[in-house]
């Protein structure tokens, strides 16, 4: 499917996964050791590596003016005292605004924008809409799987920019509980 055709789709709540699936990318420590704050902690667990989130997305293209949709699946864990987390990215254009819906587990959406922090509570029926030139982030702060849904226009690409210069100017830890 391209985003043009009408088709169903499900969604397993335990799992996250997509009856109809067109990717499935799992992201390890390995792939994001650089944007955890404890380094010593990263170097002791790059030996086990941990899974630390998954995706599932239909194909859906990535330009026309499509819903994009997909689910988002964050394992519970710890790198020293911060949460498990996705990369973190702006979109491009920054006018491409996002919502998620959180189905199982529980979060914190992290965002910055014009050198403001915010955090904002996910849990199973939260809708976080995220506004325009927001730099996001997920965390799962708890003990299980934090499965979320997510929709936004297809027609964008991700700035990680921020994170190649310095970061957050915050994170979500064991201290924000
Ligand atoms: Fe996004």
């Amino acid at each position: 499917m391209s985003g043009k055709e009408s088709f169903l789709n499900k969604v397993n709540f335990k799992t996250g996964e997509l009856s109809v699936c067109g990717s499935h990318n799992k992201t390890y420590l390995s792939d994001i050791k650089d944007l955890f704050r404890d380094k010593d902690e990263v170097y002791k667990r790059l030996k086990e590596n941990p899974l630390i989130y998954e995706t599932f997305y239909p194909d859906i293209k990535e330009n026309g003016n499509y819903v994009f949709y997909g689910i988002t699946k964050i394992h519970p864990g710890k790198i020293g005292k911060e949460f498990f987390m996705t990369k973190g990215h702006l979109h491009i254009p920054e006018q491409i605004t996002e919502a998620y819906l959180c189905l199982s587990g529980k979060g914190m959406l992290l965002e910055q924008k014009d050198n403001t922090v915010q955090k904002t509570l996910m849990e199973p029926g939260t809708i976080n809409y995220v506004g325009e030139s927001s730099f996001h982030r997920v965390y799962n702060i708890g003990n299980e799987p934090l499965i979320f849904y997510i929709s936004c226009n297809a027609d964008f690409e991700h700035d990680y920019s921020l994170l190649e210069n310095g970061g957050f100017l915050d994170v979500v830890t064991v201290d924000d509980l």
